[in-house]
């Protein structure tokens, strides 16, 4: 049995009690489980039923929201699919036109009865007729929206978004809840109903997109950029995915796991990349070098290159890469390679010259990063350092309550991600001060340092903007003398072990009458009264925040762009990945 699921099954719990019962066992805790052993439970007891009726039963069974699609070597050549609250459509490719724009459904003769889980003894057959609505002959209705002329070859896709399937075919059925279709023998689609409603409509209509490819991965965004801001509670789930056990507080990354030896027995650990890659080599830094107990090196990787740096065997050298393909990087690993260190790539392309060429690594499965301002990738790099940084100090006895912490830190981050988001029309009216001025320096320290650099990138890359992250400790050592009242400035100042050095700055920028932006924990009454303006993200553990305090950052380089009414997705003289000198 082979299923496809989305959603959530809220009966979960009790559907495995009454299977567990029947004696069935399981490997795993998870919902699609459940729906695999229902479904052969059922056939069990109804070994005449079609594939069909089999799901009929099985989603007779379940609460919940879910889109499923179900394959079986019972059923060879037969795919059934269906849906309740879940968004589900079925494209339609083939050769030759088609004879109807709509497909009709089919009914259900005789209310078919549920099958009671309790009662292993019966053996209703549910319905040996069906019959479409309007009355058609079931011959006439099934051969209807087979292809027309010679060629007969018929492919369908099943997705939940038109954006899965459009490379294939612009041709789309939107299923409704309950709607059970089956591809059935020699390719016949078919769509069935249980019962008939008031409401119904006869028949599901072939629908032809007519949006460009791109138009519709976007969207109700208005760019791809803005689009992979807001998809980041989403990103970040899918980046910790079966990696992370938040029960055990266990963290296993399977690329890394044969080499985790090899790593504790280094000699030091270089970080290179470069831009946003590199931020996020800067933003994890301090976690590696706690967690790891090892030197940890950044380097930009045109610098690195620059300097011949001296490179040993015993040296693991991470790679750090959106694509994968970035030049000065991939030129980078190679040059250690030779030298013989572990190679270890955190790149977000399967199949990239990264992840080639690497001994091994980690996907960072942030999803397609589409717009050239890298956002949900740079949490994504983020959140893989720190699942390294946990896998390697697993066995460290004094470092489990740092590491608890941090998991549980890591649990509750999309719902702080959410919270952030919230801020976007907040963030939109600071941008409209700030988006005609000439420059905006952005100020932190410690685990904020990162943000500062990554804030001021996105703002130089797609707002042409001058934007400096500046190190708050810097101040006094040269840019206060830019501080007056007229220069804008973003402070990050959030409640962690350098707090007392950020107000320090806070109020050597106030006292040169420089009325900052401030990015503070939420109701934090403190630092709130030197700012102008306040964005307030909830707290999170130390060597999180970052990711916290980046997002508002990236939408104010979103907005002033679109004020200034810049090309988002792609900013002048930039490409998506540098791979050219
Ligand atoms: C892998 C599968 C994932 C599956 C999971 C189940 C792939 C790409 N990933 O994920 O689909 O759900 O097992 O256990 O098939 N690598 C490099 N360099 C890099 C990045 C990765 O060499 O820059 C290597 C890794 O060492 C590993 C392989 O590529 O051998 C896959 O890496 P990753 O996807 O991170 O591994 P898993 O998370 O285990
Ligand atoms: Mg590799």
């Amino acid at each position: 049995m082979w299923i496809s699921f989305a959603g959530i099954i809220t009966n979960y719990k009790d559907v495995k009690q009454f299977l567990v019962q029947k004696g069935h066992k399981f490997r795993s805790d998870t919902d699609t489980e459940i729906i695999a052993k229902l479904i052969k439970h059922i056939h069990g007891l109804h070994p005449n039923y079609s594939f069909r009726e089999l799901v009929e039963q099985v989603i007779q069974q379940l609460e919940g929201a879910f889109a499923l699609c179900f394959k079986s070597m019972h059923f060879p050549g037969e795919v059934v699919a269906t849906r309740r609250g879940s968004p589900l459509l079925v494209g339609i490719k083939t050769k030759t036109k088609l004879a109807t724009d709509h497909i009709p459904i089919l009914y259900s003769k005789d209310s078919p009865e549920k099958v009671e889980l309790k009662d292993t003894q019966s053996d209703h057959r549910p319905h040996g007729h069906e019959i479409p609505a309007h009355g058609l002959a079931r011959s006439q209705s099934t051969s209807e929206f087979l292809p027309q002329g010679d060629n007969k070859e018929v492919e369908y896709f099943f997705a939940s978004d038109a954006s899965a399937i459009i490379e294939h075919t612009d041709r789309v059925i939107y299923l409704l809840d309950d709607d059970v279709a089956s591809v059935e023998k020699e390719g016949v689609l078919k769509i069935h109903r249980l019962k008939r409603t008031l409401e119904d409509t006869h028949a599901r209509e072939i629908t032809t997109l007519k949006m460009e490819i791109q138009q519709i991965m976007k969207g109700n965004f208005s760019s791809f950029m803005q689009k992979e801001i807001f998809e980041q509670p989403e990103s970040v789930v899918t980046t910790m995915r079966g990696r992370i056990n938040f029960d055990s507080e266990t963290v296993v990354l399977g690329g890394i796991k044969d080499y985790i030896g090899e790593i504790r027995r280094c000699r030091r650990l270089l970080l290179i990349a470069c831009g946003t890659s590199y931020n996020s080599a800067i933003a994890t830094r301090q976690l590696l070098e706690e967690l790891t107990e090892l030197p940890v090196m950044v380097d930009l990787a045109s610098d690195f290159l620059d300097r011949n740096t001296p490179i040993f065997r015993d040296d693991v050298c991470f790679f750090i890469s959106q694509s994968g393909e970035t030049a000065d990087t991939l030129m980078a690993l190679r040059y250690c390679k030779q030298r013989g260190a572990l190679i270890v790539g955190i790149t977000n392309t399967v199949g990239s010259s990264i992840c080639r060429e690497s001994h091994c690594g980690v996907h960072i499965n942030a999803g397609p990063e589409i717009g050239v301002a890298s956002t949900k990738a740079y949490t994504s790099q983020i959140i893989s350092l720190v699942m390294f940084a946990l896998m390697v100090s697993e066995d460290r006895i004094s470092a489990q309550p740092r590491r608890s912490e941090i998991i549980q830190g890591l649990r509750n981050l999309p719902d702080q991600i959410k919270e952030v988001l919230e801020l976007d029309s907040k963030i939109q009216e600071i941008s409209k001060k700030v988006f005609e001025k000439k420059s905006l320096l952005v100020l932190g320290r410690g685990y904020n340092y990162a943000t500062c650099l990554e804030g001021a990138l996105k703002i130089k890359e797609i707002t042409y903007m001058h934007s400096e992250g500046i190190l708050a400790g810097e101040l006094k050592h040269g840019p206060l003398a830019l501080v007056d009242k007229g220069m804008p400035i973003i402070m990050i100042c959030t409640r962690d072990n350098v707090f007392v050095k950020c107000m320090n700055a806070l109020q050597q920028v106030t006292a040169r009458e420089g009325r900052p932006i401030l990015i503070c924990h939420k109701n934090d009454q403190e630092p709130q009264k030197y700012g102008s303006s306040v964005l307030e993200v909830p707290k999170t553990v130390d060597c999180l925040q970052g990711i916290l305090t980046v997002i508002p950052l990236q939408l104010v380089s979103y907005h002033v762009a679109v004020l200034k009414g810049c090309n988002v997705d792609c900013p002048r003289n930039l490409a998506k990945s540098v791979t050219v000198e």
